[in-house]
């Protein structure tokens, strides 16, 4: 598949140095979706900027959703040096200071009680080690999860996620039921009438099967889609009823992204388990965990999350440093502040464009919503901010999503608009 900002970023000729590393790596990788073939090279990273193989500086309001706190965090790059030099490695059956305190930091932190956890070294691990524990801890082996979504990219997992075209190509596991999600996949479906056909699509799924093992989801989708109030309770109460665990997935919108620290913190519900990845690491390491009701540790006889990395001093250290920046700077507070003013300047790009349909947010996550006819302008703009110096990503074919790292200049944030707004004056007049 032709990637539109892959090929206009290259029929510019920009970057001789990029385009030498972009086709060794694209012949030194398996290709696939989304990662190989690249767009461009980078030499360095450092807050909330990227740096190209010819030294363009580009904003990045993507970061694979790893960048809360900024790329080179002083702190995190600290805490890893040090760790380097006494204990990079812990074998198994051995425990280390950064690992336990991470662990007793992450319980801490959840706002739903006594808590235990596991850590891997991706959301798709820790997503697995739930799905795991909901099986042990019911007895039931399936799940019930949203069409279209994304929770990782092992067999299992897949599965879980419900995207067709994974589905189609392994076809083996079956132990999951899909229902549409609470948002509206077409325009002019309102957040509460997508959110209905979602509860009630679940309500028939229950009535059908009793109860599953977990209802696992994402508590605001990171696009992003945000349900009404009283969705969560409801679902809640259905898992309630027929012993369903609800596990919220938080890798991607987690750790102050939305203006909380959990995601979940929006709705009154309790979750019986949270999983943690991508920004828990600092944008530096791989690291995920599960966060799961403390009651919930059934399953020692088994090895659910048997990682070779799972106790990783050097990995803890990263993830205690970015708490830290994460709780001691506020930064869900700022993200609550700054995304409030920046999607009201949103709102008013959008209004002045028969292309655009709206704006939406949800703290510094944000997102751009193109008219039906005009969707397929999303990856020009897209193309156009990048050649602008602002890196956005196009999500569901019709949203053009923007999600700086919370460490945001305002300033930055501002100039980063106005990237956004010359692109549509420019293609969406
Ligand atoms: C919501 C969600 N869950 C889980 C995952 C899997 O995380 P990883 O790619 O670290 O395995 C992703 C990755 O994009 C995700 O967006």
């Amino acid at each position: 598949m032709t990637d539109p900002v892959r090929e206009g970023w290259w029929q510019d000729g920009l970057g001789p140095a990029g385009h030498d590393l972009v086709r060794r790596d694209a012949d030194a990788f398996l290709h696939q979706t989304g990662s190989s073939p690249v767009v461009s090279a980078l030499r360095a990273v450092d807050g909330i900027w990227l740096e190209d193989a010819d030294g363009r500086r580009i904003m990045d309001f993507h970061g694979n959703s790893c960048h809360n706190i900024g790329y080179g965090h002083p702190a995190v790059i600290a805490a890893l040096k040090a760790q380097l030099d006494t204990l990079p490695f812990c074998p198994r059956r051995f425990t280390n200071a950064p690992a336990t305190e991470l662990a007793e930091r992450l319980s801490a932190l959840w706002p739903h009680g006594p808590a235990r956890i596991l850590f891997g070294t991706s959301g798709t691990d820790a997503i697995e080690m739930a799905v795991k524990l909901a099986y042990v801890a019911t007895g039931r082996k399936t799940t019930l999860a949203f069409e279209d979504t994304w929770h990782g990219a092992a067999l299992g997992a897949v599965w879980i996620g419900g995207r067709a075209r994974e589905r189609a190509a392994f076809p083996e596991f079956q132990g999951c039921v899909h229902v549409p999600p609470y948002w509206s996949r077409e325009p002019g479906i309102s957040a509460d009438d997508a959110a209905s056909a979602s509860l009630q699509a679940l309500r028939e799924a229950f009535g059908r099967d009793g109860g599953f093992a977990a209802m696992l989801a994402e508590p605001i989708r990171s696009t992003p889609h945000r349900p009404p109030d009283w969705f969560w309770p409801e679902v809640r109460d259905l898992c309630d009823h027929t012993g369903t665990l609800l596990i919220f997935d938080e890798v991607a919108v987690g750790l102050g992204k939305t203006g909380r620290l959990y995601a979940g913190e929006h709705f009154p519900v309790r979750p019986d388990m949270t999983v943690l990845g991508k920004s828990l690491g600092g944008a530096v390491v791989p690291l995920s965990a599960v966060i799961a009701r403390a009651d919930l540790n059934v399953a020692g006889h088994l090895a659910i999350g048997h990682y070779t990395h799972e106790k990783s001093p050097l990995l803890a250290a990263a993830g205690l440093a970015t708490l830290r920046v994460l709780v001691d700077q506020a930064l869900a507070d700022k993200a609550q502040a700054l995304g409030g003013a920046a999607l009201s300047r949103l709102q008013n790009l959008a209004a002045r464009s028969g292309l655009l349909c709206g704006a939406r947010g949800v703290g510094l996550l944000m997102a751009l919503d193109f008219a039906p006819e005009a969707r397929n302008l999303a990856p020009s703009v897209q193309l156009d901010c990048l050649r602008r110096g602002l890196n956005a990503t196009v999500s569901e074919g019709r949203f053009l999503t923007l999600s700086p790292p919370l460490v945001i200049d305002p300033a930055d944030l501002d100039r980063a608009i106005d990237i956004v707004e010359a692109a549509l004056d420019r293609l969406c007049p």
